[in-house]
Protein backbone atom coordinates (compact mmCIF):
# COMPACT_ATOMS: atom_id res chain seq x y z
CA UNK A 1 0.00 0.00 0.00
CA UNK A 2 3.17 1.91 -0.06
CA UNK A 3 3.07 5.69 -2.58
CA UNK A 4 5.80 5.95 -4.44
CA UNK A 5 4.89 8.55 -6.91
CA UNK A 6 1.96 10.33 -7.90
CA UNK A 7 1.46 12.52 -10.82
CA UNK A 8 -1.57 14.40 -12.00
CA UNK A 9 -2.60 13.43 -15.67
CA UNK A 10 -5.52 15.83 -16.16
CA UNK A 11 -8.37 17.86 -15.68
CA UNK A 12 -12.08 17.17 -17.54
CA UNK A 13 -14.84 18.36 -17.75
CA UNK A 14 -16.68 15.37 -19.11
CA UNK A 15 -17.23 11.97 -17.61
CA UNK A 16 -16.28 11.09 -21.22
CA UNK A 17 -12.99 12.73 -21.43
CA UNK A 18 -11.73 10.99 -18.47
CA UNK A 19 -9.04 8.44 -18.66
CA UNK A 20 -9.93 5.59 -20.54
CA UNK A 21 -6.43 3.40 -19.68
CA UNK A 22 -8.71 0.81 -17.96
CA UNK A 23 -6.85 1.42 -14.79
CA UNK A 24 -8.46 1.03 -11.43
CA UNK A 25 -9.59 4.23 -9.48
CA UNK A 26 -11.12 5.40 -6.00
CA UNK A 27 -12.71 9.00 -6.67
CA UNK A 28 -13.03 11.34 -3.38
CA UNK A 29 -16.42 13.34 -3.04
CA UNK A 30 -17.37 15.26 -0.50
CA UNK A 31 -19.21 18.56 0.67
CA UNK A 32 -17.10 21.86 0.07
CA UNK A 33 -14.82 22.55 2.79
CA UNK A 34 -14.93 19.00 3.76
CA UNK A 35 -11.15 18.54 3.52
CA UNK A 36 -10.93 16.52 0.27
CA UNK A 37 -7.41 17.67 -0.88
CA UNK A 38 -6.37 17.78 2.43
CA UNK A 39 -7.03 14.09 2.90
CA UNK A 40 -4.93 13.18 -1.03
CA UNK A 41 -2.40 15.69 0.06
CA UNK A 42 -1.99 13.48 3.43
CA UNK A 43 -2.01 10.33 1.37
CA UNK A 44 0.66 11.67 -1.60
CA UNK A 45 2.84 13.23 1.44
CA UNK A 46 2.51 16.37 -0.53
CA UNK A 47 1.38 19.50 0.36
CA UNK A 48 -0.38 21.55 -1.71
CA UNK A 49 -0.27 18.57 -4.17
CA UNK A 50 -4.11 18.29 -5.08
CA UNK A 51 -5.00 22.38 -5.32
CA UNK A 52 -2.22 22.40 -8.21
CA UNK A 53 -4.89 21.18 -10.56
CA UNK A 54 -7.38 23.73 -8.90
CA UNK A 55 -8.46 26.32 -11.25
CA UNK A 56 -10.66 29.14 -9.28
CA UNK A 57 -14.38 29.07 -10.55
CA UNK A 58 -14.16 26.02 -12.48
CA UNK A 59 -14.63 23.18 -9.89
CA UNK A 60 -17.05 21.35 -12.54
CA UNK A 61 -13.63 19.31 -13.15
CA UNK A 62 -12.80 15.46 -12.61
CA UNK A 63 -8.61 15.46 -11.65
CA UNK A 64 -6.88 12.07 -12.35
CA UNK A 65 -3.99 11.45 -10.16
CA UNK A 66 -2.10 8.55 -11.18
CA UNK A 67 -0.33 6.73 -7.88
CA UNK A 68 2.36 4.18 -8.79
CA UNK A 69 1.65 4.42 -12.66
CA UNK A 70 -1.43 1.87 -11.65
CA UNK A 71 -4.02 3.43 -9.77
CA UNK A 72 -5.87 6.61 -9.65
CA UNK A 73 -7.16 9.00 -7.08
CA UNK A 74 -9.80 10.88 -8.39
CA UNK A 75 -10.69 14.58 -6.92
CA UNK A 76 -14.20 15.73 -7.60
CA UNK A 77 -16.18 18.98 -7.41
CA UNK A 78 -17.59 19.21 -3.90
CA UNK A 79 -21.25 20.13 -3.63
CA UNK A 80 -23.07 22.22 -1.36
CA UNK A 81 -22.40 23.96 2.03
CA UNK A 82 -22.92 23.25 5.23
CA UNK A 83 -25.93 23.99 7.21
CA UNK A 84 -26.55 24.57 10.79
CA UNK A 85 -29.23 22.13 11.58
CA UNK A 86 -28.55 19.10 13.66
CA UNK A 87 -30.23 16.34 15.35
CA UNK A 88 -33.89 18.45 15.87
CA UNK A 89 -34.26 19.36 12.00
CA UNK A 90 -32.44 15.30 11.25
CA UNK A 91 -35.01 14.15 13.79
CA UNK A 92 -37.23 13.00 11.03
CA UNK A 93 -34.37 12.50 8.69
CA UNK A 94 -35.92 10.39 5.64
CA UNK A 95 -34.34 9.62 1.99
CA UNK A 96 -35.28 11.65 -0.35
CA UNK A 97 -34.20 11.51 -3.66
CA UNK A 98 -35.40 14.98 -5.04
CA UNK A 99 -33.08 16.21 -2.85
CA UNK A 100 -30.17 15.26 -3.95
CA UNK A 101 -31.03 15.84 -7.33
CA UNK A 102 -31.28 19.49 -6.36
CA UNK A 103 -27.97 19.51 -5.26
CA UNK A 104 -25.14 21.92 -6.86
CA UNK A 105 -21.88 22.59 -7.55
CA UNK A 106 -20.30 24.72 -4.71
CA UNK A 107 -18.84 27.97 -5.82
CA UNK A 108 -19.69 27.53 -9.04
CA UNK A 109 -20.13 30.89 -11.36
CA UNK A 110 -23.79 30.95 -11.97
CA UNK A 111 -22.78 30.77 -15.75
CA UNK A 112 -21.21 27.18 -15.23
CA UNK A 113 -23.72 26.74 -12.93
CA UNK A 114 -24.41 22.51 -14.03
CA UNK A 115 -26.46 19.86 -12.36
CA UNK A 116 -24.36 18.60 -10.11
CA UNK A 117 -25.95 15.08 -10.15
CA UNK A 118 -26.70 14.51 -14.02
CA UNK A 119 -22.80 15.32 -13.98
CA UNK A 120 -21.76 13.18 -11.33
CA UNK A 121 -24.30 10.37 -12.33
CA UNK A 122 -22.68 10.53 -15.92
CA UNK A 123 -19.48 9.90 -14.03
CA UNK A 124 -20.56 7.31 -11.50
CA UNK A 125 -23.03 5.05 -13.46
CA UNK A 126 -20.62 4.63 -16.59
CA UNK A 127 -17.33 4.61 -14.90
CA UNK A 128 -16.28 1.03 -15.13
CA UNK A 129 -12.79 1.19 -13.77
CA UNK A 130 -13.87 2.65 -10.53
CA UNK A 131 -13.70 0.45 -7.23
CA UNK A 132 -15.17 2.65 -4.79
CA UNK A 133 -15.84 6.03 -3.75
CA UNK A 134 -14.74 8.00 -0.64
CA UNK A 135 -17.50 9.87 0.67
CA UNK A 136 -15.66 12.33 2.99
CA UNK A 137 -17.77 13.35 6.06
CA UNK A 138 -16.49 15.97 8.34
CA UNK A 139 -16.51 14.73 12.16
CA UNK A 140 -16.48 18.43 13.66
CA UNK A 141 -19.95 18.74 12.88
CA UNK A 142 -23.27 17.14 13.15
CA UNK A 143 -24.69 14.88 10.39
CA UNK A 144 -25.78 16.70 7.24
CA UNK A 145 -28.69 15.69 5.20
CA UNK A 146 -26.98 16.63 1.93
CA UNK A 147 -24.28 14.05 3.53
CA UNK A 148 -27.06 11.29 3.99
CA UNK A 149 -28.86 11.58 0.74
CA UNK A 150 -25.69 11.88 -1.30
CA UNK A 151 -24.74 8.17 0.26
CA UNK A 152 -28.05 6.67 0.19
CA UNK A 153 -28.07 7.76 -3.67
CA UNK A 154 -24.70 6.05 -4.00
CA UNK A 155 -26.09 3.36 -1.85
CA UNK A 156 -28.72 2.81 -3.80
CA UNK A 157 -26.99 2.88 -7.04
CA UNK A 158 -24.94 0.05 -6.20
CA UNK A 159 -21.94 1.80 -5.91
CA UNK A 160 -19.41 0.57 -3.19
CA UNK A 161 -18.05 3.37 -0.83
CA UNK A 162 -15.95 3.87 2.02
CA UNK A 163 -16.75 6.44 4.49
CA UNK A 164 -13.78 8.63 5.32
CA UNK A 165 -14.72 10.89 8.19
CA UNK A 166 -12.53 13.75 8.79
CA UNK A 167 -11.33 16.72 10.89
CA UNK A 168 -11.23 13.79 13.68
CA UNK A 169 -8.46 16.03 15.48
CA UNK A 170 -10.94 19.03 16.56
CA UNK A 171 -12.10 19.27 19.48
CA UNK A 172 -15.21 21.20 20.55
CA UNK A 173 -15.69 22.96 23.42
CA UNK A 174 -18.94 24.06 24.88
CA UNK A 175 -22.18 22.90 23.50
CA UNK A 176 -20.57 21.51 19.85
CA UNK A 177 -20.65 17.58 20.10
CA UNK A 178 -16.96 15.96 19.72
CA UNK A 179 -16.20 13.91 16.37
CA UNK A 180 -16.56 10.91 17.72
CA UNK A 181 -19.83 11.59 19.27
CA UNK A 182 -20.87 13.45 15.63
CA UNK A 183 -20.00 10.00 13.64
CA UNK A 184 -21.67 8.07 15.91
CA UNK A 185 -25.25 9.72 14.84
CA UNK A 186 -24.19 9.71 11.40
CA UNK A 187 -23.79 6.32 11.78
CA UNK A 188 -27.17 6.07 13.33
CA UNK A 189 -28.49 7.66 10.10
CA UNK A 190 -26.91 5.37 7.84
CA UNK A 191 -27.78 2.19 9.77
CA UNK A 192 -31.27 3.34 8.76
CA UNK A 193 -31.07 2.53 5.37
CA UNK A 194 -28.51 -0.28 4.97
CA UNK A 195 -28.84 -3.87 5.60
CA UNK A 196 -24.99 -3.90 5.84
CA UNK A 197 -23.43 -0.42 6.44
CA UNK A 198 -20.47 0.74 4.28
CA UNK A 199 -16.61 0.64 5.75
CA UNK A 200 -15.74 3.89 7.15
CA UNK A 201 -12.82 5.31 8.59
CA UNK A 202 -11.42 8.20 10.98
CA UNK A 203 -8.68 10.57 9.48
CA UNK A 204 -7.16 13.86 10.31
CA UNK A 205 -5.10 15.38 7.65
CA UNK A 206 -3.69 17.72 10.55
CA UNK A 207 -2.67 14.57 12.61
CA UNK A 208 -2.14 11.87 9.81
CA UNK A 209 -4.62 9.81 12.18
CA UNK A 210 -6.10 7.06 9.34
CA UNK A 211 -3.80 7.38 6.72
CA UNK A 212 -2.06 4.03 7.07
CA UNK A 213 -5.77 2.24 7.35
CA UNK A 214 -7.18 4.29 4.49
CA UNK A 215 -4.01 3.23 1.82
CA UNK A 216 -4.20 -0.39 3.25
CA UNK A 217 -7.72 -0.12 3.31
CA UNK A 218 -7.76 0.76 -0.67
CA UNK A 219 -4.93 -1.78 -1.55
CA UNK A 220 -7.38 -4.71 -0.24
CA UNK A 221 -10.32 -3.15 -2.53
CA UNK A 222 -8.26 -3.35 -5.53
CA UNK A 223 -7.30 -6.71 -5.02
CA UNK A 224 -10.76 -8.17 -5.16
P1 LIG B 1 -13.13 22.43 -1.76
O1 LIG B 1 -11.93 22.30 -2.67
O2 LIG B 1 -13.60 23.84 -1.60
O3 LIG B 1 -14.26 21.52 -2.20
O4 LIG B 1 -12.70 21.99 -0.27
P2 LIG B 1 -11.92 20.68 0.17
O5 LIG B 1 -12.90 19.61 0.47
O6 LIG B 1 -10.84 20.34 -0.80
O7 LIG B 1 -11.29 21.12 1.60
P3 LIG B 1 -9.79 21.53 1.93
O8 LIG B 1 -8.88 20.33 1.88
O9 LIG B 1 -9.40 22.70 1.12
O10 LIG B 1 -9.94 21.92 3.49
C1 LIG B 1 -10.85 22.93 3.90
C2 LIG B 1 -10.39 23.49 5.24
O11 LIG B 1 -10.44 22.49 6.27
C3 LIG B 1 -8.95 23.99 5.23
O12 LIG B 1 -8.88 25.15 6.01
C4 LIG B 1 -8.18 22.86 5.87
O13 LIG B 1 -7.00 23.30 6.50
C5 LIG B 1 -9.17 22.34 6.89
N1 LIG B 1 -8.96 20.91 7.15
C6 LIG B 1 -8.96 19.92 6.23
N2 LIG B 1 -8.71 18.72 6.81
C7 LIG B 1 -8.55 18.97 8.14
C8 LIG B 1 -8.26 18.13 9.28
O14 LIG B 1 -8.12 16.91 9.19
N3 LIG B 1 -8.19 18.76 10.49
C9 LIG B 1 -8.37 20.09 10.64
N4 LIG B 1 -8.27 20.60 11.86
N5 LIG B 1 -8.63 20.91 9.59
C10 LIG B 1 -8.71 20.36 8.36
MG1 LIG C 1 -10.33 21.13 -2.72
Amino acid sequence: SHIKEVQFVKSSSRPRDCPKDGKPEFAVLGRSNVGKSSLINLLVRKKEFALTSKKPGKTQLINHFLVNKSWYIVDLPGYGTALSFGMTALASYYFDASAFEGLRFANAPDSARTDWSSFTKGYFLNRDTLVAVLLLVDSSIPPQKIDLDCANWLGRNNIPMTFVFTKCDKVKGGKGKRPDENIKEFQEFIRENYREPPPWIMTSSATGLGRDELLLHMSQLRNY
